[in-house]
């Protein structure tokens, strides 16, 4: 699946931006809160509003502080998948359970810096692993490939556990680096810059979909 993430797209604009992307899968909401990360973007209210202004799914990455006490919000404003942080959550569980109670699917996301083995034992109680490719808090930053290690090993412990997850990545994905990405074993791509820097958002997302299946049908 191809989420383009709203970060990089005009916010007077949300709507638009929204319907220039209506061929992608999901759509990408980045939630900062300068304290969890630096940046501050946006909140619960915009996700409400565009909940009604776009068919498409919303994607919502929590990148905010006492994620225990937020999350179900998102939920319950209709979000598809709502991602909190492992670094942030003081229980993880609880908000999985809270979160998939109100609707939808719980995300658990791993920072740069953040090792994947001590949550492994985590991941039965989540529907997605979000594996950053770079540091969370900006956009356009440049692609760590080193960080697809963590993509692998989850591929590898799903596998061997028959568990079903979706594995997405994030950060600096663009028509290269979405091949290794997909045959490190994600099946979920955000892309700010790469969808919303280039003149046709429409066209970049067919694009990034057709060269993940490329790398997928290698595998
Ligand atoms: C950054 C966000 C990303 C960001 C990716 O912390 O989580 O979703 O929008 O932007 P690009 O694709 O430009 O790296
Ligand atoms: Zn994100």
């Amino acid at each position: 699946m191809i989420a383009p993430s709203i970060l990089a797209a005009d916010f007077a604009r949300l709507a638009d931006e929204a319907a220039a992307v209506s061929g992608a899968d999901w759509l990408h909401v980045d939630v900062m809160d300068a304290h969890f990360v630096p940046n501050l973007t946006i909140g619960l209210p915009v996700v409400q509003s565009l909940r009604k202004a776009t068919e498409l799914p919303l994607d919502c990455h929590l990148m905010i502080d006492d994620p225990d006490r937020w999350a179900i919000g998102y939920a319950e404003a209709g979000a598809v998948n709502v991602s909190i942080h492992a670094e942030a959550a003081a229980d993880p569980k609880r908000i999985a359970r809270d979160v998939r109670a109100a609707g939808a699917l719980a995300g658990l996301a791993v920072d740069r810096d953040t090792p994947l083995e001590p949550y492994l034992d985590l991941l039965p109680e989540f529907d997605t692993l979000l594996v950053m490719t770079i540091k969370a808090g900006f956009g356009g930053q440049e692609f760590i490939p080193e960080l697809l290690d963590k993509v692998r090993l989850a591929r590898q412990h799903l596998n061997s556990g028959h568990l079903r997850l979706y594995v997405e990545v994030d950060g600096g994905i663009d028509d290269h680096t979405i091949l290794a990405a997909a045959e490190a074993g994600a099946d979920v791509f955000v892309a700010g810059t790469a969808v919303y820097g280039v003149d046709d958002p429409g066209t970049a997302v067919e694009a990034l979909r057709g060269r993940a299946r490329e790398a997928m049908d290698r595998t």
